[in-house]
């Protein structure tokens, strides 16, 4: 039984998507903050030059005979020049009226004496930068207001702005590719812890209880502390309810094996045909609770062993003859003939009590559901892998039951009349599935059943 879990979206992709938006978003206000600091330096630096230009033509003002002159110093243009030949404007108002230069210029009011204003504006369809200082000169009688206003195109300054911006632009992608590295490292190492758990557990077998024993990070600790107790819980209750099984059938068996002595003693003596009967019918329920409590035993058992399961080198062929020994007496009463056929060794890396137990109950099968006077061949042999083949002259299996015959307490429509619990294959299922081998049923051609245990 495979559960699915309930999925809903993914921790890496989210973890990876925040570090790069995140990324992204430092990337883009990065870009604009240096940008519009860029953009306020090369402005201010535009402003101190034309702020110097307007001073110094303002300075070389001076009034004669009443009539405002200026007299150029030649620095105040010359510091304007720009590699990308901006143009440069100037207008000079006398108390508002237009003295010389660019009437279309815009003009700022200020007030003398007051700081050197600055503008942006339009002119000539092209963007300017205007910079306007006003002064009083004072003559005999004479008291005016000269104001100097000087302007320059800002094909410069954008040509700076646009190396700043594409190289700001070059470093924030650079920046933000390193964030993308950065954050998928990051993102992987934080996953690791959380995929080698993943790992650790879905690697380890159905039956293995045991607790997590790998550190984890801080935060995942509840997470496996829980599990583990969990496991722990499990592990202790399987356990238990195995003891109680075992203990169970065992307390069982040996009152009905008194039980079952005193019954055939009873029909020695009993001579009225009915009673000999009912006891009969007593000795056999007797003998099918017994069986019934051994079968549980050993499923038991077997389980429990499974779980645990500890291979050492053994030696399939000498199990089988061991067993063969032991069945013999029983073969007998039916006069079956065991026949073993085998290589000289065939080594395997097995817990030899479930190879025991489960090729007894093969072999224990053939018995009982062979006919008198017949042959039962054992087969053991190291290729493809381990194996061994239990053939009987019997009936064979049920073919409409044949697939579901190693089911828990299921038995074949052909075990009326024989004792028994229905536990025999599925313990050897059991152990061929513990030792990564399988089971399987067939009925031979020529009639009888055939069993093979692979490992
Ligand atoms: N060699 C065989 N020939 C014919 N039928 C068989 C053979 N072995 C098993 N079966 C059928 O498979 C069924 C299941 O076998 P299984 O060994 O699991 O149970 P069982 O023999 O009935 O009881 P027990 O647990 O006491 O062994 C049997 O009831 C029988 O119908
Ligand atoms: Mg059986």
């Amino acid at each position: 039984m495979r559960e699915t879990a309930n999925v809903s979206g993914s921790l890496r992709a989210r973890l990876a998507l925040t570090l790069i938006g995140g990324a992204a978003g430092i990337s883009i206000l990065m870009f604009v903050v240096v940008r519009s600091y860029a953009a306020q330096i090369a402005q201010q630096g535009q402003d101190r030059i034309l702020e110097a230009s307007v001073t110094s033509i303002l300075d070389a003002a001076i009034l004669r005979d009443g009539v405002v002159e200026v007299d150029f110093p030649y620095a105040a243009f010359a510091i304007l020049g720009t590699e990308e030949d901006d143009r440069v404007f100037y207008a000079i108002h006398q108390d508002g009226a237009l003295l010389s230069g660019y009437e279309s210029l815009p003009v700022v009011p200020a007030r003398a004496g007051a700081e050197v204003t600055h503008v942006s504006g339009e002119m000539r369809g092209a963007s300017i930068r205007l910079a306007s200082a006003s002064r009083i000169l004072v003559g005999a009688d004479l008291r005016t207001q000269v104001t100097v206003s000087v302007a320059q195109t800002r094909d410069a300054l954008q040509v700076t702005l646009n190396r700043i911006s594409s190289n700001v632009a070059y470093y924030g992608v650079g920046f933000f590719l390193l964030s993308v590295l950065v954050a998928s490292w990051a993102t992987s190492t934080t996953i690791r812890p959380l995929e080698r758990l993943t790992h650790s557990i879905t690697r380890r077998g159905p039956k293995d209880l045991t607790p997590v024993a790998q550190p984890v990070p801080q935060e995942m600790g509840p997470l496996v502390s829980s599990l583990n107790n969990f496991m722990a819980r499990l592990s202790t209750s399987l356990s238990q309810s195995e003891d109680f099984i075992a203990e169970a059938a065992h307390r069982v068996r040996t009152p009905l094996a008194t039980v079952r002595s005193h019954a055939e003693t009873t029909l020695q003596r009993v001579e009225r045909e009915d009673n000999r009967q009912a006891l009969r019918a007593m000795v056999r329920a007797i003998d099918e609770s017994s069986r019934a409590a051994g079968q549980l035993l050993d499923h038991a058992m077997i389980t429990f062993r499974t779980d645990h399961l500890e291979r050492e080198a053994l030696d399939l062929v000498a199990i089988v003859q061991d067993l063969v020994i032991r069945l013999t007496p029983i073969a007998e009463m039916k006069d079956i003939a065991l026949t073993v056929v085998s290589d000289a060794e065939v080594n395997v890396a097995a817990d030899s009590i479930l190879l025991q137990n489960a090729l007894r109950n093969l072999v224990d099968n053939a018995l009982k559901y062979s006919p008198v006077e017949s042959e039962i061949v054992i087969t053991v042999s190291a290729s493809p892998s381990p194996r061994v083949l239990v053939e009987d002259e019997g009936p064979g299996f049920p073919p409409d039951q044949i697939n579901n015959l190693a089911t828990r307490f299921l038995r074949g429509t052909n075990a009326t009349g024989t004792i028994g619990s229905g536990l025999g294959l599925t313990i050897a299922q059991d152990v061929a599935q513990a030792h990564g081998g399988t089971l399987s049923l067939e009925n031979r051609p020529e009639g009888g059943a055939c069993v093979t245990f692979s490992l």
